[in-house]
């Protein structure tokens, strides 16, 4: 029996995640989860997986719960401490970190510090602090797996490799919903066009990262902390079918690839049961039905945030906060109405070229960074 705990189970990754439990006749078994606001979800997904902890992100919402939630004794926490509290679970085999944004780090963290299994899906913690979560890896003897489909790739075409056998790995990237379309005609796109991804369905959040590209650059610094790579060994190439999700050359020239159906079921199941595999969730790949897998350039013109991300993956510490940072103000200003989808990237570059390198030796230099990003960023939209 694996048990496991979801930091995030209202959300796509969390969703996900609980139906490859349903699925796994018995051989999972959920302890904990933590929703943010969505009570009427955590209320079914309660009722349906019967955990031992849940936690909320505000006071009242867990009160409320609490009181609805009567007919066994479960414990009902709430706030960063309460979803740490579920990270660091003594039952738990398995934690999965898939809360949105750098709201993720502390309880990534927690989970990390514990020494139990993380499927990391909150690829924002890799993100700000890679080196420090590898430390606290190192000391606690935890495992991360990580969940994310190109990364996941990438350790399933690395699991019998040597390191030092690595020239280069290449994250594919679908272009999102406007890969096709001119440069020009990007400027006023509304939410809910780009919204509209073309392969995969995921949180809003990471939806409009896939339309900029920038969930790409993030993936690259990911992919540094996770797989130990240099900024020269890491590209992007462009696949509108998402059916290759990475490929690994290896110094002899041999390249492998990891593909799949674009399903985030098939990476979560197996950062869950690995070193074993379950059994399919879905039907096998076709590749005589797909036919065409065709990958592309980057066009740095169009997406101009893959420069930027690529500045923040070489020079890394601050930098790489602020470029997160700016980016999730920018990206809830858009949200919000505040500011137009292609001023996204102009934002996110004036914040980073501005920024000036700090080292990053605890998660306190790291909000600190934050807050002065989050406070700079809002200024500056502000002020167009
Ligand atoms: N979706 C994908 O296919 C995919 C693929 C690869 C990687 N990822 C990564 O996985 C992570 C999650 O993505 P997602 O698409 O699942 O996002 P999502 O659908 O927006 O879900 C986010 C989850 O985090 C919770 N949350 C947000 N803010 C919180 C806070 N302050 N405190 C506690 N909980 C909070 C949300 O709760 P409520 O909804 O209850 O408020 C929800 O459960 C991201 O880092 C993303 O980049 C996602």
């Amino acid at each position: 029996m694996i048990r496991i705990s979801i930091l995030g189970s209202t959300g796509s990754i969390g969703r996900s995640t609980l139906e490859v439990v349903s699925r796994s006749e018995g051989k999972m078994e959920v302890v904990g989860l933590s929703a943010g606001r969505n009570i009427k979800l955590l209320t079914q997904q309660v009722e349906e997986f019967r955990p031992k902890v849940v936690s909320l992100e505000r006071e009242e919402d867990a009160q409320e719960f609490k009181q609805s939630f009567q007919m066994y004794s479960l414990e009902v926490r709430y706030g960063q401490e309460g979803v740490q509290e579920v990270a660091r679970l003594e039952e738990n085999d398995i934690v999965i970190s898939a809360i949105t944004g750098i709201n993720g780090l502390r309880s990534t963290m927690a989970a990390v510090q514990s020494g139990k299994r993380v499927a990391l899906a909150n690829k924002e913690s890799m993100v700000v602090a890679g080196p420090l979560i590898l430390e606290a890896a190192r000391k606690s003897g935890a495992q991360i797996i990580p969940v994310d489909s190109e990364h996941s790739g990438v350790f399933q075409c690395l699991a019998r490799e040597s390191q030092n056998h690595v020239k280069k790995v290449i994250l594919t990237a679908s272009g999102g919903p406007f890969f096709r379309l001119p440069t020009e005609e990007m400027g006023n796109k509304t939410l809910e066009e780009v919204l509209n991804h073309p392969r995969w369905k995921m949180g809003m959040k990471v939806t409009i990262d896939s339309a900029t590209l920038m969930n790409k650059g993030l993936e690259l610094i990911e992919a540094r902390w996770l797989f130990g790579l240099e900024p020269e060994q890491l590209d992007i190439l462009i696949h509108p079918q998402s059916i290759v999700h990475s490929l690994v050359e290896m110094k002899d020239g041999s390249v492998l690839a990891q593909l799949s159906q674009t399903d985030m079921k098939i990476p979560i199941q197996y950062a869950l049961t690995f070193p074993e595999r379950g059994e399919a969730l879905l039907p096998s790949l076709d590749l005589s039905q797909v036919k065409t897998l065709e990958f592309y350039e980057v066009d740095a013109m169009k997406f101009p945030l893959v420069k930027v991300a690529r500045m923040a993956l070489k020079e890394g510490e601050s930098v790489s906060v602020a470029l997160n940072t700016a980016d999730e103000v920018a990206v809830r200003a858009f949200i919000e109405g505040r500011l137009r989808f292609m001023d996204i990237p102009e934002v996110v570059t004036e914040i980073v070229e501005g920024h000036q390198v700090r080292k990053m030796e605890s998660l306190e230099d790291i909000f600190e960074v934050d807050r002065e990003t989050r406070s700079k960023t809002r200024n500056l939209i502000e002020q167009r």
